[in-house]
């Protein structure tokens, strides 16, 4: 079997991981291994070359996407997308994997449905794939928005100041909430809370009342501009407010070890599939779901090995 790998839309840490797990399960398998450059734009200008193992080594700890990647508003063009499968039939291609979020997921659905069986990974910082608990890249991106907002809170409590804070997660308010709450943030705002003015004035003029020297709001992208909120939170509280927005930093970054965990785990799965002839499908994980059972019950049961036993082979 000949299968090929791309990534596209905003690149996400672990991609590189992805791309690795997919090559090396394919090749492992006796499979023929192809890189896309650049996307779905890639795609349709036929930038598709053949892969050996070495050409995926030393990029399981890289950031970005040795690939590329682009976002190609014309795929949602048929012509375009029937273009995309003749390039890849052309090379006797049978199976596409596609590493990306909601777009490239919604591309992926297209070519599988026109005739060339897709696999989608979940590659986005943002976490909005509903599928899957996380997305690969998001733990990644969360410990750089937790670094900033660690270093911000530093600053915030010298000057007693209330920090405003933008991070990136497109319409996805989860790596605001989950930074907010790794970071003990005072405030989060996003889609799921609502953005309510004079409710956040009563909030911070609540901190000052119950003692707070400074305080620290995580703001989620698309919600308001966080220069001006913070210029209102001054002019409406006791504090004066100062505002920062993370942006592209949060996209850079070696992945971290659950990303390169979960990326190679996915990449090695996709490949599967293909090999058992199941196309049209988006990989997911679950669940880190905090919960509770007796303590004997706790004790009394066998740690469980890991799965990524079965992966380690096919990696190498
Ligand atoms: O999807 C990842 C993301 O970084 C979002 O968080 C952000 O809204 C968007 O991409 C920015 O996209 P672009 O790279 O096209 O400016």
């Amino acid at each position: 079997m000949k299968i090929a790998v791309l990534t596209s839309g905003g690149d996400a840490p672990g991609m590189n991981a992805a791309i690795r797990g997919v090559v090396r399960t394919a090749l492992s398998y006796g499979m023929e291994a192809y890189a896309v450059h650049d996307g779905y734009k890639g795609l349709y200008e036929g930038k598709i070359d053949l892969m050996k193992r070495n050409d995926v080594g030393q990029i399981l700890n890289r950031g970005g996407t040795i690939l590329g990647s682009s976002r190609l508003p014309e795929f949602k063009q048929k012509e375009v997308r029937a273009k995309c499968i003749e390039n890849l039939k052309a090379l006797g291609i049978d199976a596409l994997v596609t590493i990306g979020g909601d777009g490239t997921y919604r591309g992926a659905m297209d070519l599988s449905a026109e005739g060339m069986p897709c696999i989608a990974l979940p590659g986005t910082i943002d976490n909005d794939i509903a599928s899957t608990e996380y997305t690969i890249g998001f733990f990644t991106a969360l410990e750089t928005a937790v670094d900033a907002l660690d270093k911000l809170r530093d600053t915030s409590f010298s000057h007693k100041r209330c920090t405003v804070v933008e991070v990136m997660g497109r319409y996805c308010g989860d790596l605001a909430i989950y930074a907010g709450i790794a970071c003990g943030a005072e405030i989060v705002i996003t889609r799921d809370t609502g953005f309510n003015k004079e409710d956040i004035f009563r909030q911070v003029q609540h901190a000052k009342e119950i003692g707070k020297r400074h305080l620290v709001i995580v703001v989620a992208e698309h919600i308001t501009d966080v220069q001006k909120l913070a210029e209102e939170i001054q002019a409406n509280s006791p504090y004066e407010a100062r505002a920062s927005v993370l942006g592209y930093i949060q996209r850079g970054g070696d992945p971290c070890a659950f990303d390169r965990i979960l990326a190679s785990k996915m990449g090695s799965y996709a490949v599967e599939l293909i090999r058992n002839g199941i196309g049209g499908q988006a990989i997911y994980c679950k669940s880190l779901e905090v919960g509770h059972c007796p303590i004997n019950e706790a004790l009394g049961k066998d740690n469980v090995p890991s799965d990524l036993y079965r992966y380690l082979s096919r990696l190498n």
